[in-house]
């Protein structure tokens, strides 16, 4: 469910034309919608509403601060991979007991920022890691409430590059080792172990393979209670994948929220999920303008001003997203196979191939549909191209939450040699 519709034949976010917005903005942009972004949190936390449980957004999918401060509005914590992103959410208003700090490569900064906040966990991935969290904590004088990411050998995701829960990823420990590696944190006096964390992968259709992998966590967490160690919390990570085309249909969040009910049983503990895509992806859509319709060697290229530079799913992992012509075409218009590609001096800028499309023609606009989540985040300036513009929509109003930098600011950071100068 999302708040982008047709009305008088033009597409609106809610009650903002897109047309509106590309005058305003100009293109390429994304444009989100507020009443989106909170509808799926809020069918979340009511799917939820029955028991203790914190709906860390993972902050990855979209961390604009517009977008962070909306969901910080109605209640969400955040899942955060880098100091970067634990700032954004701090500065988003999101409290830090409500901030879970994941990701494979914590340094000591982040460690020191975590800390220093008081972030609700740390989801510990190797010894390695644990045992510079504990020396971090100890020169501040402070505990870290720790839970292990276990790696369940569940394969599961969308696609191979977004698994994340099988022996060759590099998340997460290893499965038989989950026990030892509890009895080594409980010596060390500045970890607190408090909970398991998992996390198999994104763009899961099916909640079977994540209840594989919770209910070998609770299985864990309840050999480790009885062991007596202290487990208060499960982490059951994020995941739910959302329809990107017309025939896709994953589990609902209310089938979700059931099975993680009956993978917990009576375990009383604590629920942290981290759903990433299910709250930010069909909350948001990229607007760009047709710049050329060239034909060559029986092909039709339609050429957008938008690259994989501003929308990389499609070159990273071979996503799908619908393209669709902000103004409705002509009735009985014609479709026919087109090439949907962007600007860059790259083979892989290509959105679609042989897509049936409705006529476009030079100065049309386009709206890639469910592009909130992975979209922006992972936009570069790549060929020097100025990053992506960013509006949110509330009902009739529309903000920009990111502002198209000006070359100089694309260029402020850098500078040439003094050597060039003196010759
Ligand atoms: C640790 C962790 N949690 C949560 C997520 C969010 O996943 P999704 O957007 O599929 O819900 C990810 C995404 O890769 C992740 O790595």
């Amino acid at each position: 469910m999302h708040h982008f519709a047709y009305r008088n034949g033009v597409m609106h976010c809610e009650d903002v034309s897109l047309e509106a917005v590309a005058r305003e903005l100009g293109t390429p942009a994304y444009v989100y919608s507020d009443a989106t972004l909170r509808r799926h949190y809020q069918v979340l936390a009511d799917a939820f509403a029955d028991r203790k449980t914190l709906i860390a957004f993972a902050v990855k999918a979209n961390s604009n601060i517009g977008v962070l401060a909306t969901l910080a509005s109605v209640g969400a914590g955040a899942d955060v991979v880098s100091g970067g992103e634990l700032l954004r959410a701090l500065e988003a208003g999101i409290p830090a007991d409500r901030i879970v700090f994941s990701g494979v490569a914590k340094t000591e900064a982040e460690m020191r920022l975590g800390l220093s906040k008081g972030i609700f966990q740390f989801n510990v991935e190797s010894l390695p890691e644990l045992r510079r969290l504990s020396r971090i904590a100890e020169e501040m004088g402070k505990r870290a409430p720790i839970a292990f990411r276990v790696n369940p050998h569940v394969e599961a995701g969308g696609h191979a590059h977004i698994s994340t829960g099988t022996p060759e990823n590099k998340f997460g420990i290893a499965w038989h080792e989950a026990e030892s590696f509890y009895e080594e944190a409980s010596r060390l006096p500045n970890i607190e172990p408090v909970g398991v964390a998992v996390h198999i992968g994104s763009q899961i259709m099916r909640v079977e393979p994540m209840r594989a992998a919770w209910e070998k966590v609770v299985s864990l967490t309840r050999r480790l209670r009885d062991r007596g160690f202290n487990i208060t919390r499960v982490d059951f990570g994020g995941g739910l994948g959302v329809p990107y085309k017309d025939g896709e249909d994953p589990d609902s969040p209310i089938i979700y929220a059931r099975q993680v009910r009956e993978a917990l049983g009576n375990l009383d503990v604590q629920l942290v999920i981290e759903p990433g895509r299910l709250i930010a992806g069909n909350a948001g859509v990229l607007i760009s303008r047709v710049e050329y319709v060239k034909e060559r060697d029986g092909r039709t290229f339609v050429i957008l001003d938008a690259g994989m530079n501003d929308l990389m799913r499609p070159a990273l992992y071979a996503a799908h997203h619908e393209v669709l012509p902000v103004r409705t075409p002509e009735m009985g218009s014609a479709r026919r196979a087109v090439d949907l590609v962007g600007p860059i001096c790259e083979s892989t800028d290509r959105f679609a191939k042989d897509r049936p499309m409705p006529p476009l023609k030079e100065g049309d606009l386009v709206a890639f549909m469910t592009a909130g989540a992975y979209g922006a985040t992972l936009s570069s300036q790549y060929n020097s191209r100025p990053l992506v513009a960013e509006a949110l929509v509330r009902g009739d109003a529309c903000v920009v939450i990111r502002r198209r930098p000006t070359f100089e600011e694309m260029i402020a950071l850098e500078r040439a040699p003094d050597w060039i100068a003196s010759g």
